[in-house]
Formats: structure tokens, C-alpha cells, sequence
């Protein structure tokens, strides 16, 4: 066997090496684009969504704070009550109504509603997607919302729930004694407080969300294109 000069020996040694350190160059290359790629596309995807549902939990906190407000106004009222029940000035239909106005100034782009798995009012019933959510904050006490996409009445859409506890003020109408009727005539359930006495729930169509997911993927694609076609032909 012919024994390799050391100049051949070098010289092969050294375009060996160079190969092997374009080919792990390249691997290194590919592998970061793709892991940079693949973080890209799950965040642009997760984005439209992630802004709705902020949108969607600010309709619900702001549910909530008139819920709070009218709250705080019962002790006036019930000396007004005395004579007349006002159905507007109760919490939740305080709520619903200024949510309501909010959803049609917002023209049709989010619904929502009050859901209860025991309504005194039969609009407030709970479908089956909400009666699943009451569940799991029932028996999840540290959830505090909950959202899926589903399909409502034929269409997606992205549906949020968050979780309607019953605190010391509901009392005088939800609470004791069992049967006995409210300023309104219906009768006192028997919540307690911390108890879950039904759910926003809000949900938005999805095709907007869709779209415009859409075009942050074909914006990440674009970006993907620029970063790997110049260093491909060295590769
Ligand atoms: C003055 C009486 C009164 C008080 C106080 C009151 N509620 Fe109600 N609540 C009602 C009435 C009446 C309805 C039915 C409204 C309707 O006709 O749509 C209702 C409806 C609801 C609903 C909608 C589901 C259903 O049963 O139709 C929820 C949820 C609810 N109340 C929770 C609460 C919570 C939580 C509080 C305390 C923060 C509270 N309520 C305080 C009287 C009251």
C-alpha cells in the first residue's frame, strides 16, 4: 500500500474538514431556521386568538364591574323597591343590558350572554358548552376562565366563559330562606357564597381571526424565504 505523502495527507485531511464543517454549518442552519420558523408560525397563529380573547375577558371584567356597581346601589334601591321591583336594576340584568348595547355598537362583531344551569330567566339557560365550563370550574376552583373553539348555531367561533360567584350582596335574592320569594317573586335557591351561579360567556366568529392569521403566516413564510435562500447555494 503506497504510504501518503504529508503534504497529500494534509491536504486531504484539511478538504475533509472543510466538508465536514459546511455540512454541520448547513445542519446548524437548518435546524435553527426551523426551530425559529416553527416558534414563529405557532406564535403568529396563537396571536389573532390570544388578542380576542383579551378583548373578550375586558367585555366580561367590564360585566362584571357594573354587576359591582348596581351591586353597591341595592341598599338605595330596595327603599325605592318598596312600592315598585325594578327588573333594569338588577346586577345581572344591569350587565346583560349594557353588554348588550356594547355587542350592537360593536355591530354583530362579538355576542354575549348570561349563562346559568339554573335560570330564573329561560334566555339565561345554559347550552351544553356551558353547562361542560360550569363543571370545570366547579370542580377546578383556581380556573378563571375558560375558552375553545366550537361550533354555535353553524358557525366557529371562539367561545370564552368566565365564572358568575355568588358573593354576600346576591344573598338577599338567591339566597335563604329556600323558596321564599324575592322583592321579585322568584324564589330564593340557596346559593352560598363562592358559589358558581352561572358564567359570562362571549364568543366572536372566527373568519376574522382566521384571516388574519392567514396573513401572519404568509408574513412568516415570507421571512422564512428571505433568511434560507440566500445561504442555500453555499450549502
Ligand atoms: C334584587 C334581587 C337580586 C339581587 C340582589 C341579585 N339578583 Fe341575580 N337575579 C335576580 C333576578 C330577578 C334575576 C332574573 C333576571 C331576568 O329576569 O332576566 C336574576 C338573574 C341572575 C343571573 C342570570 C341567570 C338566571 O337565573 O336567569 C345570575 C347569574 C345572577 N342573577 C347572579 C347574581 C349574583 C352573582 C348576584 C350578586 C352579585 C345577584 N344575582 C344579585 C335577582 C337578583
Amino acid at each position: 500500500m503506497k504510504k501518503l505523502g504529508f503534504k497529500n495527507f494534509t491536504g486531504f485531511r484539511s478538504s475533509s474538514l472543510a466538508v465536514k464543517f459546511l455540512a454541520a454549518f448547513c445542519g446548524v442552519l437548518v435546524i435553527s431556521i426551523g426551530v425559529g420558523m416553527t416558534y414563529l408560525v405557532l406564535d403568529q397563529s396563537r396571536q389573532p386568538y390570544e388578542q380576542e380573547l383579551n378583548r373578550l375577558r375586558a367585555v366580561a371584567v367590564q360585566m362584571d364591574t357594573v354587576r359591582d356597581y348596581v351591586q353597591s346601589i341595592q341598599g338605595q334601591l330596595s327603599r325605592d323597591r318598596e312600592s315598585v321591583a325594578i327588573r333594569g336594576t338588577v346586577p345581572m340584568v344591569a350587565a346583560l343590558g349594557t353588554a348588550d348595547l356594547y355587542a350592537a355598537k360593536m355591530q354583530g362583531l362579538f355576542g354575549v350572554r348570561i349563562a346559568s344551569d339554573r335560570p330564573r330567566n329561560p334566555k339565561n339557560k345554559a347550552d351544553s358548552w356551558e353547562m361542560a365550563q360550569m363543571e370545570v370550574f366547579r370542580s377546578n376552583p383556581s380556573v378563571a376562565e375558560v375558552s375553545a373553539v366550537e361550533e354555535l348555531d353553524g358557525q366557529r367561533v371562539l367561545r370564552y366563559a368566565m365564572p358568575v360567584r355568588v358573593t354576600a350582596e346576591c344573598m338577599t335574592c338567591h339566597g335563604f330562606p329556600v323558596g321564599e320569594k324575592d322583592v321579585f317573586g322568584y324564589a330564593k335557591e340557596g346559593y352560598q357564597v363562592g358559589d358558581i351561579r352561572g358564567l359570562y360567556s362571549l364568543y366572536v366568529p372566527t373568519t376574522a381571526l382566521e384571516t388574519r392569521t392567514r396573513q401572519n403566516l404568509i408574513r412568516v413564510y415570507g421571512l422564512g424565504l428571505v433568511m434560507i435562500l440566500p445561504p442555500i447555494p453555499r450549502c
